[in-house]
């Protein structure tokens, strides 16, 4: 049972009209084809239609766009990947031609700029004991200055948030756009000094992985008239046509639902063991060093159940919510515990990718075993976080090939081959 909060649930639109349906009879002659009709059904008479509202979703995009602080909402089931891409779609049609990011963006950035042919300004990312830092506005803002919009990641997968002040004042003062993929921010909109929203002309709400959404749950949103409008033709190229209205229902709650006390538990867990745990502005993300031996690390929590985000090969993050129990962080805790003990910290050097400009246009896929010295011709990385490890013209190293070979799950790899420009050979 995903939906608990029955005062959330009293003011939510999609729920209550499930609710009202499921009650009655239905015969299904339409799709989907497991024919329960109710609950997960399609655009009917009485269901509205995500694509052009007039009814319950309507209704809920209204009130979502009022919690937000948005001229417009647009809920979606397609994850934030669609959330990004429309977004991006949006600053096209904006007159936006080149769009500066962190290199760390999400691999939808990088998609949705090849796709849409913007032009990617991506700048570098500085990092502290492996992790990333948030971006400075003073240490980027000859790349800022290139780009038609900017586009930043926050929180990151790590909880950092730049300072998003300065970065609203570059916009206004240089007339740049300010995107926001705030695919692990949706939770922030209780906390206006650091949401994106406050901020941004469009952003994207990733409510499905810090609030309690189901999976594919998001949000995007434009703050004024005109970018709602450039929004709605990106959404309606990008969206489904086929919601799903679990999916949609859960959005909305998620976004109508109370805060509860995970971050006060998650801060006075990550205070007890400074060397270890690092909590940055964004409590739901709480990051473990374990350097060298954290793939180790990764597989003992997983033998006694307990399963992490992701390993980077250096960190094991656990995402928190609202709905992470002071209980669960006890019960991480000790398990944590047990393993600083079996492994103490060593850390590990940050992975360097020389990039080199490859002469050939001719790409093949090969084994990556033998791709040691090659020149990689897309990107691929870790999944999660599913940032770029060795970016497209990056020298594929022997350590980058270490990593990639120890992770469990990861992107831009297919039948154990990467895509490499032939015969480049560093
Ligand atoms: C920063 C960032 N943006 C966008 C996405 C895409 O989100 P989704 O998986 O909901 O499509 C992710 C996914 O991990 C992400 O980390």
């Amino acid at each position: 049972m995903f939906f608990r909060d029955k005062r959330t649930l009293k003011i939510c639109r999609i729920y209550t009209m499930l609710k009202t349906h499921a009650r009655q009879k239905h015969l299904s002659f339409h799709t989907p084809g497991h024919k329960i009709g109710k609950w997960d059904i399609t655009e009917l008479s009485f269901s509205d239609n995500l694509s052009s509202p007039r009814g319950c979703i309507a209704q809920a995009e209204k009130e979502v766009a009022q919690i937000l602080g948005a001229y417009k909402s647009f809920l979606l089931t397609d994850g934030s990947t669609c959330g990004v891409l429309s977004m991006l779609h949006a600053a096209k049609t904006l007159g936006v031609k080149s769009v500066a990011f962190p290199e760390t963006a999400h691999k939808s950035v990088w998609n949705g700029c090849a796709l849409l042919g913007l032009t990617p300004f991506p700048f570098s990312v500085e990092h502290e004991g492996g992790i990333p830092k948030p971006t400075v506005l003073k240490n980027v803002e000859n790349v800022l200055l290139a780009a038609d919009a900017i586009l930043l990641t926050s929180p990151d997968y790590y909880g950092n948030i730049p300072d998003l002040f300065s970065f609203r004042k570059f916009c206004d003062d240089t007339k740049k756009l300010l995107l926001i993929d705030g695919a692990h921010g949706g939770h922030l909109h209780f906390d206006k000094a650091i949401y994106a929203g406050a901020f941004a002309d469009l952003w994207v709400d990733g409510v499905h992985k810090s609030l309690p959404a189901l999976t594919q749950g998001a949000v995007v949103s434009a703050k004024d008239e005109k970018g709602a409008a450039a929004l709605q033709k990106g959404v309606d190229i990008f969206r489904s046509t086929s919601p799903s209205y679990p999916i949609l229902a859960s959005v909305e709650y998620a976004v109508k639902a109370p805060q509860g006390k995970t971050a006060l538990y998650a801060r006075a867990l990550a205070e007890k063991y400074p060397q270890r745990m690092v909590l940055q502005k964004d409590f739901t993300k709480l990051c473990v060093r374990f350097g060298l031996h954290a793939f180790s690390a990764e597989k003992d929590l997983e033998k006694q159940g307990v399963y992490p985000e992701f390993c980077d090969g250096n960190i094991l993050m656990f995402y928190l919510s609202c709905k992470t129990k002071k209980r669960a962080l006890v019960r991480l805790e000790n398990a944590l515990l047990k393993l600083f003990k079996k492994y103490p910290l060593e850390s590990v050097e940050q992975i360097h990718a020389p990039v080199v400009l490859p002469k050939t246009t001719q790409t093949e896929w090969v084994n990556i075993s033998d791709c040691e010295g090659k020149i990689s011709a897309q990107n691929f990385g870790l999944f999660p976080p599913c940032v770029p490890l060795v970016k497209r013209g990056e020298q594929i190293t022997k350590e980058s090939l270490a990593l990639l070979q120890k992770a469990d799950n990861v992107f831009g790899v297919y039948e154990e081959k990467l895509l490499i420009f032939k015969g480049e050979e560093v």
